[in-house]
């Protein structure tokens, strides 16, 4: 069944179908993914409900949306229509955070755009110490994000803060102004004319994936309010499309509160999120002064 169901998938063109045949059986059986080999098969019902969840993955609705989770670092959050699926790619800017965010014993870190929650919380599990906020402007994804912030709480992970606003208001989180010490974010990013593939279109919704006409447009303010939020030395990371290697880090430099500019590559070596610290003096350099540093 497995077999044909990958067949299946691959003829779809679902580019992972083995993988992803897996998982839908293993969801329909109740066993984790490694133990599929060992499970007695389907009865007649769970043969039924094989077939209709294929059917509706070969129609392009997420696996996730299908399963109803989405595994992110040690996660597994709840996700469905109204919330973006978060992405294997996102993990290493929440383990750059994370990592940052270990320099300090009571961080505080601000997810902006948080959709389900994937950054925010997994620096609340991995960072127990830590005060996070998660900011989030979407009413739907605001109801998927308060759910898994709920179920991680009662997991026993430190409560994350939910705020909800728009994070290019330029007043955003004005009690924190000057104190954050990391601040993450995966904004909407893809330019509006470059064609999503039939998962995305469908279901991701439009504000979680598209930035304006040349991806950029949430980008600018939050880079320009990253700056007021974070304390001298305080740390920036910031997802982005694969064509802005070379703009994300170049806004950050020309902002001139930014140093140790970097960008940073994803598992299949493409460019993917930049990060920044905040000048220590906390201030534009003086006209004059040569300020761009250390963009790659
Ligand atoms: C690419 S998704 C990222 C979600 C999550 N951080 C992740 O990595 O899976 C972008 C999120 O930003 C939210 N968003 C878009 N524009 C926003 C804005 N101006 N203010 C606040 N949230 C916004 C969307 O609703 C969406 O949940």
């Amino acid at each position: 069944m497995v077999a044909r169901a990958a067949w299946a998938l691959a003829e779809a063109g679902i580019e992972a179908p083995r993988a992803e045949a897996e998982l839908l059986a293993a969801y329909v059986l109740d066993v984790p993914r490694g133990r599929l080999a060992l499970a007695d098969g389907f009865t007649a019902a769970q043969l039924d409900r094989f077939h209709t969840l294929l059917d509706r993955r070969i129609a392009r609705e997420p696996l996730q949306h299908l399963t109803g989770t989405a595994g992110f670092r040690r996660l597994e959050l709840s996700v469905g229509p109204g919330v973006f699926v978060p992405r294997p790619e996102t993990e290493l800017l929440a383990g750059w955070g994370v990592e940052q965010g270990r320099r300090r014993s009571h961080p505080l870190v601000v997810d902006l755009c948080s959709g389900s929650g994937a950054i925010a919380l997994s620096v609340a599990q991995e960072l127990p110490g830590a005060r996070v906020v998660a900011v989030e402007r979407s009413p739907a994804a605001l109801d998927w994000l308060r759910r898994n912030a709920a179920d991680r709480a009662a997991a026993g992970d430190t409560p994350i803060e939910v705020v909800a606003a728009d994070v290019t208001d330029p007043e955003l989180l004005a009690e924190l102004v000057g104190r954050v010490d990391v601040l993450l974010c995966n904004p909407p990013y893809v330019p509006r004319s470059v064609v999503v593939s039939p998962d995305v279109a469908g279901h991701d919704p439009d504000e979680a994936v598209f930035g304006g006409v040349d991806g950029l447009a949430v980008i600018r303010p939050v880079i320009a309010r990253a700056a007021e939020l974070l304390r001298p030395g305080g740390l920036l990371g910031i997802e982005h499309d694969d064509t802005h290697g070379t703009a994300v880090p170049g806004l950050l430099s020309a902002d001139g509160r930014f140093e140790a500019v970097e960008d940073h590559p994803d598992l299949t070596d493409r460019p993917r999120f930049a990060t920044a610290s905040h000048r220590a003096d906390g201030q534009r350099p003086a006209a004059g002064t040569a300020w761009q540093t250390g963009s790659s």
